[in-house]
């Protein structure tokens, strides 16, 4: 069938006011699957629009989907076309479950290690977070469905996230935060959702400067804005700033009368006033009709893009074979080797202790808007039994860690993750059983975790309960431990001088099981990279609490653009695992990097016995004499290669202008003249060849 394409000014043109409000605020979903649904108007052939979370996988209410891993670990692969692999199965399990539109990427900077949405983000750097933005953004518009890239912007914590300003400066806003944003719409991003906070004092649904001019006039975004779901606060401010869409548009009473709402819960009897209050806005003036038709427009626009006005039947794909294969590998290839003495690959034949309180139960993500049920899960256990030709003993050894979810926060609202976990025996854990398990097995394999959700910060970067108390016992009992973190952030690792290995394996998702044995087993090389920092707690600098969780609502963000590795590089300090570290089971080699232009060339050679994936990065230094104060080093570029032993090969990363370029408030972005180092190492602290080019 020949595709139709609309005449949305035609369209517009037949539709009555009361239709066009229809358009721009949401309703009761009939089928009861989205999280935020528009119903068309179907006199004109305006068919219904489903917008469904998330960023880690379908969260279709009622329904099971695949539980891709964290967008942490996707950000880890250091990899944008596995990223944008993941992402188009992500969008056909969209369509399978009817729905048009996804609420993902997720791309605000971590700024803060311990917010509780981190596991949903990409990266505390603007380059590899902006790469994965917009390859994510491309894998989800690749299969017809509008990606949805929030929370625009600085969005970087979750405590008073309803209230607190960031209070940023433009240098930082335009070096740091707005990137990830601005490469999604350069990918042709249909949606942008506005944030909770707000940035400078004025809330992010009204913001003007950044919605009108910035986002709209200067990038050219000509999809529609979607608020953040009660996250509108005003008619008039909204509509005039640039706000297209207000979610979910209806409002929540809860059952029990007078309801507290917690901290980093909007106040959702706030809806709704992008219906009837809209019109009248529009009838006293105050809002200019012309923008009801501009976001309507926007909205027929996206819906037109992706199809929605064929006739043809949209065919989507749920949990098959690539989609699984896809989670699988994303997982494992996110998986970050930090230190290993020699003890990993594992043996097959190691009998292996395989240790932890939730070793039964697959790490499938954080708590919030991105859970999603999978229809089918690999625990830890599952995956080493598969696996493994020796012996696995499996003992948790301590308490289980309890899980926190928004939705236990909010009584009168459904849609947390039905359970997955697989019952382990039923006796009380025992760390003395652990302990002779890991002292009789080979290898002692411990798995921690950390407890995150939406809507709550970590109260601290230490793993939660007993859990350092059980690595040091295991690893007391058994000197070839290894510890596989399972987290959503940087952690503290009090005991690794006393393990044999670290792994960082972040929220893996449904694959969970089989991508850690296929790791550890040394089937896959470990080819993840750290896309944050490790570091000391309080080295960081949002120990402030003037920047972090802010006094009087508001977020000093007076560190500036020295975030993550511009931090620790600028203060000296040495952080326990840089940005862009992770061994890999085989070994490389780098010869002299040349320049021409901004191409970058440089032999990597596997001199290693095993094949391995080598994640070479480009960091560029700024002049000595630079006029404002710069980081030491910034990433320009980065490339994930595959390398069998004794393979060589050259590989090329291209600098753009912006990889030398600060942002002046007076200039924009400017290119301070004279000598840049471009320096080629295996992170942002084990730098291996450097080459100087003028400017
Ligand atoms: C989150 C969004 C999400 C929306 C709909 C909000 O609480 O901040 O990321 O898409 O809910 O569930």
């Amino acid at each position: 069938m020949a595709p139709t394409t609309p005449d949305i000014d035609a369209i517009l043109a037949e539709l009555t006011r009361a239709e066009k409000l229809s358009l721009v605020h949401g309703a009761v979903d009939p089928e009861g699957t989205a999280t935020g649904y528009l119903p068309g108007v179907e006199r004109v052939g305006v068919p219904p629009f489903r917008m469904v979370d998330g960023p880690l996988g379908v969260r279709a209410e009622g329904k099971r989907a695949t539980a891709f891993p964290a967008s942490l670990a996707t950000a880890a692969t250091f990899d944008p076309g596995l990223a944008r692999e993941q992402a188009a199965a992500m969008a056909r399990e969209a369509t399978a479950h009817g729905q048009h539109s996804l609420l993902a990427p997720g791309v605000n900077i971590i700024r803060v290690p311990h917010c509780g949405r981190n596991f949903e983000y990409l990266s505390e750097d603007p380059v590899l977070a902006a790469d994965i933005s917009r390859s994510l953004v491309e894998g989800i518009q690749s299969e017809d469905v509008v990606a949805t890239v929030k929370h625009f912007v600085a969005n970087n914590q979750e405590t008073h996230r309803t209230t607190v300003s960031a209070d940023v400066d433009e240098r930082t806003l335009r070096e740091l935060y707005l990137p990830p944003f601005r490469a999604a719409v350069e990918a042709g991003v249909g949606s942008v959702m506005t944030a909770y906070n707000r940035v400078n004092g004025t809330h992010m649904s009204d913001h003007e400067r950044l919605v009108g001019d910035v986002l709209k006039d200067e990038w050219g975004f000509g999809g529609y804005v979607v608020s953040d779901w009660y996250g509108l606060e005003t008619t008039v401010g909204a509509a005039n700033a640039g706000l297209d869409v207000e979610m979910p548009g209806i409002p929540v009473e809860p059952d029990e009368g007078e309801f507290e709402w917690p901290d980093g819960i909007p106040d959702a009897t706030h809806a709704g006033l992008f219906g009837e209050p809209l019109g009248a806005a529009i009838d006293d003036g105050s809002v200019p009709p012309e923008r009801l038709d501009d976001m309507a427009r926007r909205v027929l626009g996206q819906m037109a893009r992706i199809g929605l006005f064929n006739d043809a039947e949209r065919s989507g794909e749920l949990d098959s074979e690539r989609h699984r294969d896809v989670a699988e590998r994303v997982a494992a290839r996110g998986t970050v080797l930090l230190d290993n003495d020699g003890v990993l690959p594992l043996a097959d034949d190691a009998d292996v202790a395989l240790v932890g309180p939730h070793v039964y139960e697959p790490k499938l993500g954080g708590g919030g808007s991105s859970e999603t049920t999978p229809i089918h899960a690999v625990s830890p256990v599952d995956g080493f039994e598969a696996r493994a030709d020796g012996s696995v003993t499996v003992a948790r050894g301590v308490e289980e860690i309890e899980s926190v979810s928004l939705f236990d926060l909010l009584p009168f609202v459904e849609g947390g993750r039905e359970d997955t976990e697989s019952p382990g025996p039923d006796t009380d854990p025992s760390l003395d059983a652990a302990v002779d398990a890991a002292a009789e097995a080979e290898v002692a394999v411990v798995l921690v975790r950390d407890a995150t959700t939406e809507a709550r910060d970590r109260d601290s970067l230490s793993l939660p309960g007993r859990q350092d108390e059980l690595v040091e016992a295991v690893a007391a009992a058994n000197d070839r431990t290894v510890v596989v973190l399972r987290t959503g952030g940087p952690v503290e690792t009090p005991w690794r001088d006393d393990v044999a290995a670290v792994v960082e394996q972040w929220y893996p998702g449904q694959a969970d099981g089989d991508a850690l044995a296929s790791v550890l087993y040394g089937d896959r090389d470990p080819a993840g990279r750290l896309p944050v920092t490790f570091a000391p707690e309080e080295t960081y600098p949002t120990t402030d609490e003037r920047r972090f969780p802010g006094v009087d609502d508001v977020a000093r963000y007076d560190e500036g653009v020295f975030v993550g590795y511009r931090h620790f590089d600028s203060a000296d300090a040495d952080p326990t695992y840089s940005f862009g570290h992770g061994h890999s089971y085989a070994a490389f080699e780098y010869g002299d990097p040349r320049i021409d232009d901004g191409t970058v060339s440089i032999r990597v050679e596997n001199v290693g016995e095993r094949p391995g994936r080598e994640v070479v990065q480009a960091y560029v230094r700024p002049p000595e004499d630079a006029p404002v104060d710069r980081p030491v080093r910034e990433l320009g570029g980065f490339a994930s290669v595959p390398l069998s032993p004794g393979e060589s090969r050259t590989v090329t990363l291209t600098l753009d202008e912006l990889a030398f370029s600060r942002y002046d408030s007076a200039s924009g972005w400017t290119v301070d003249s004279g000598t840049y180092t471009v320096e080629i190492g295996r992170s942002a602290a084990d730098i291996r060849g450097t080459v100087g080019v003028e400017r």
